[in-house]
């Protein structure tokens, strides 16, 4: 694969954190979504969320952009309070990117008009969309593509030009929701390539969560694993799978990586 090249940062260094969930609980009607959670992101890290459909993976990347409002505890981002700042506000201020799990193309609209699209929106001097448009057609090899409508592409063609959209203004946070769902073992290595070289060449953090361990484990710097509202365990992808409460409430015992 042609992709970018690859330069794995061996080991993770910084400690600064470019998110913070703090003292966070969640409620729809009255059912308990996320209990008092305390989550961050480091600066450059990828870091992977795990957990069983409907822990609330969702639910915190909502809690990032501020499509949901916690009913307590606060959300900070490069040190300041979002709790209360709307979507539009937080994005162009701290320059999220964010791929849901469906959707987030215009599917009758050709690859490159879709690409052109989200441009537009965030790049008003022409030059500078026209570069960054070349610029990640030759990094995502979008070249035989570009005609093609979304909807004719295949799962994993769609997943990458999400991708590309979502980086289109050089966010510095990148909030991937199961990036890895219905997707063969070779376009999840490619998607995991992408992610790892985004980190090395591009300077941003990126979240990635999956209810499955295996393919988001292979990829990141750091995982935490939810269950029953809260993070049950935190570390490097040896530590969490080692690790007692992960064991018994998410991995099971046969689990092993590699
Ligand atoms: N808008 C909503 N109204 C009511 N319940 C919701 C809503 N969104 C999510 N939930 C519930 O919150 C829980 C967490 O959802 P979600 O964050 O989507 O989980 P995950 O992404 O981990 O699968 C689930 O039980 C889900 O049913
Ligand atoms: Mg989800």
């Amino acid at each position: 694969m042609a992709l970018i090249k690859k330069f794995r940062i061996k080991s993770f260094k910084s400690d600064e954190n470019i998110v913070e969930i703090k003292n966070t609980s969640v409620f729809y009607n009255k059912r308990q979504i996320l209990n008092n959670l305390n989550l961050n992101i480091k600066k450059q890290e990828i870091l992977g969320m795990l957990g069983p459909n409907g822990v609330g993976k969702s639910t915190i990347f909502n809690l990032i952009t501020g499509l949901k409002d916690p009913n307590y505890g606060k959300i900070f981002i490069e040190g300041f309070d979002v709790t209360n700042l709307p979507i539009n506000e937080r994005f162009l201020k701290f320059k999220l990117g964010f791929v849901p799990q469906y959707g987030g193309l215009i599917h009758d609209l050709t690859l490159l008009d879709n690409l052109r699209l989200v441009s537009e929106i965030h790049i008003p001097e022409k030059e500078l969309r026209e570069q960054k448009i070349n610029k990640l057609i030759s990094q995502f090899e979008f070249e035989t593509l570009l005609n093609v409508k979304a909807k004719h592409l295949s799962g994993g063609q769609k997943k990458k030009l999400v991708i590309a959209m979502a980086l289109i203004n050089d966010p510095k946070i990148l909030l991937l929701d199961e990036p890895f769902a219905a997707l063969d073992i070779l376009t999840i290595r490619m998607l995991q390539e992408i992610i790892i070289n985004l980190q090395s060449t591009e300077e941003i953090s990126v979240v990635v969560c999956d209810h499955q361990a295996r393919d988001l484990l292979n990829c990141v710097d750091r995982a935490v694993i939810l269950s029953n509202g809260q993070i049950i365990a935190s570390g490097s992808p040896k530590e969490v799978i080692s690790d007692k409460a992960a064991k018994s409430q998410y991995f099971g015992d046969e689990f092993n990586i590699n």
